[in-house]
């Protein structure tokens, strides 16, 4: 995807367009293009997002969208969960792309915004205009009009800007800058890899990657906390690079080893498994030497070691290298970029036995977590980031009112925040549901509540945090109790309901948003 196709919408609140070009069980994540999701397990196997299902015990007053499922999906999100448990500073961020009107897949990200920030995180909410000016083309003056809905709504729904931070990318200086400086690590062939970007590429687009790379780790600017990025699963390409590049600016590597050379993680496996078998007493001295562990590694027979023949020589050698050196466990501190000054007060802090390299430190006496605070600390101390690598929370997309996949350009298949209340019952009741061809068919064998949107409409937004409510409609559906007459008209009244009210919320929220700490109107507008 170069991104110089007719893209279709795929906001980070939004169902992805479907491209149709991909086969159907294809899953590719594309920020801006066409990716479809048809199968959620996918992303757990091929992309390494984990299930919340696994994290959820651990977070504090889940919301309703993670009790529910609708949250499926997570990198790293544990130190979060531990951060809101304890009290601990914790930031969570997410941006818009002011492309069209918000809807109700945006309000997702909104809710979920909002509910870290409740739960204590510094929120951050930022309006991605350069990214929508330079990667979709918008006008200055469509990008003011969609900022400013968007920004009404995320207020109307509970963002408190007194707590919280709004920017829009174009006016944020720290963040261009942060851009600019992290864009130093990233190249070329990583965007081409990761985004299919090719020749044909416009700079700004690659610009607007690295903008967006800034904005997530922005909320460490000022010192290093767990920060979670609510977002669509479509937006984990960028997730994961800023992941990489969070690491990347890291002043020290910290990692387990063996000996006084670097072992690859294969390697180390290998050895760490000798180092576990041989019992230090059956040797000279009852020290276990490298020498040692190269002889015993070269005794076992091949099909028990389980490791490519390449690592297997190449772990031979370093070993045979290191001769008589002893096999003892520690933690090293590798000097990826550090300063002169930020190495010697490393070598300070280590508290312990410890061994001095030209390029690392060896600690004899620290766990791993231990060392990784400590690395963090020196590094801040001495002007650098300290960065986390950023986590991610991944809503599902919903459905489509027509079927199908929900889309900005189809105003029949969504429903926009902005939508007049009555335009809003309408299209749930003319929506698309798991029904069966005959009320008796449906009594008899249930409806197929979890292919219909118009049950997503009550479990993601209608029923709110009635969890009751929410199984109720599900029970009675799948129990043949529920015909799709009556449930699509109580799903549309609630639907005028919600529309109503938001949309008298956003009223009131007008003055708060004028005297709330972002520009509106973006000063390159002509
Ligand atoms: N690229 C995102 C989108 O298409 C918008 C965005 C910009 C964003 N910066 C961000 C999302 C930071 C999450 C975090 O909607
Ligand atoms: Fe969907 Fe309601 Fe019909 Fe069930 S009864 S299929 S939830 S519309």
């Amino acid at each position: 995807m170069t991104g110089d196709e007719p893209v279709e919408e795929s906001e980070s609140g939004e169902p992805l367009a479907d491209g149709g070009a991909a086969g159907a069980d294809d899953v590719a994540l594309d920020p801006w293009g066409s990716s479809a999701v048809s199968d959620y397990r996918k992303l757990f196997e091929e992309f390494g997002i984990e299930e919340f299902d696994e994290v959820l015990e651990e977070v504090p007053n889940p919301h309703y969208l993670m009790r529910r499922g609708v949250i499926f999906g997570h990198r790293d999100y544990r130190p979060v969960a531990e951060a809101l448990r304890e009290g601990e500073d914790a930031a969570v961020l997410s941006g818009f792309m002011p492309t069209g009107d918000p809807h109700i897949g945006h309000k997702l990200v909104f809710d979920e915004i909002i509910w870290h920030q409740q739960q204590g995180a510094d929120a951050y909410g930022l309006i991605a205009d350069l990214e929508a000016n330079s990667a979709r083309g918008m006008s200055w003056d469509e990008i003011d009009e969609h900022a400013r809905d968007y920004l009404l709504s995320l207020l109307a729904l509970g963002f408190d800007p007194d707590e919280g931070t709004l920017y829009r990318q174009s006016t944020n200086r720290e963040v261009q800058d942060l851009a600019f400086e992290i864009g130093a690590d990233a190249n070329f062939s990583e965007f081409q890899a990761i985004y299919g970007f090719d020749g044909e590429t416009d700079v700004s687009h690659m610009q607007s990657v690295v903008t967006q790379m800034a904005d997530i780790l922005y909320p460490q600017l000022e010192e290093p906390k767990p920060t979670v990025i609510p977002v669509g699963p479509d937006q984990d390409p960028h997730v994961r690079l800023a992941r990489d590049l969070a690491e990347r600016t890291r002043f020290f590597k910290v990692s387990e080893a063996y000996a006084s050379f670097e072992l690859d993680p294969e390697e180390r496996d290998l050895v760490a498994d000798f180092h576990e078998k041989l019992d230090p007493a059956e040797f000279d001295d009852d020290q276990l030497r490298c020498v040692h562990v190269a002889e015993a590694i070269e005794e076992t027979p091949l099909e028990d070691l389980d490791v490519p023949a390449d690592t297997l020589s190449s772990v031979l050698t370093k070993l045979e290298e290191a001769g008589m050196e002893p096999v003892r466990p520690r933690t090293r501190f590798f000097d990826r970029r550090a300063t002169d000054e930020a190495f010697d007060a490393l070598i300070e802090a280590v508290e312990g036995e410890k061994r001095v390299y030209e390029n690392h430190i060896d600690a004899f006496e620290l766990e791993v977590a231990e060392a990784e605070e400590l690395a963090r600390e020196v590094e801040v101390d001495n002007g650098g980031y300290g960065f986390r690598p950023p986590s991610s929370i991944y809503h599902r997309f919903m459905t489509g009112l027509t079927g199908g996949k929900m889309s900005s350009s189809v105003p029949a298949s969504h429903i926009s925040l902005l939508d007049d209340p009555e335009v809003g019952y309408d299209k749930v009741k003319s929506a698309t549901t798991g029904g069966r061809e005959t009320a008796e068919e449906q009594r008899e064998k249930g409806g197929k509540a979890d292919e219909c949107p118009v049950y997503e409409l009550y479990a993601y937004l209608l029923a709110g945090d009635d969890d009751e409510f929410a199984k109720r409609v599900y029970d009675e559906c799948v129990g043949g109790e529920r015909l799709c007459g009556d449930c699509k008209e109580q799903a549309a009244q609630l639907m005028r309901e919600f529309l109503e009210e938001h949309q008298e919320k956003r009223a009131e929220v007008e003055e708060l948003l004028e005297a709330a700490d972002i520009e509106l109107e973006s000063p390159r507008k002509h």
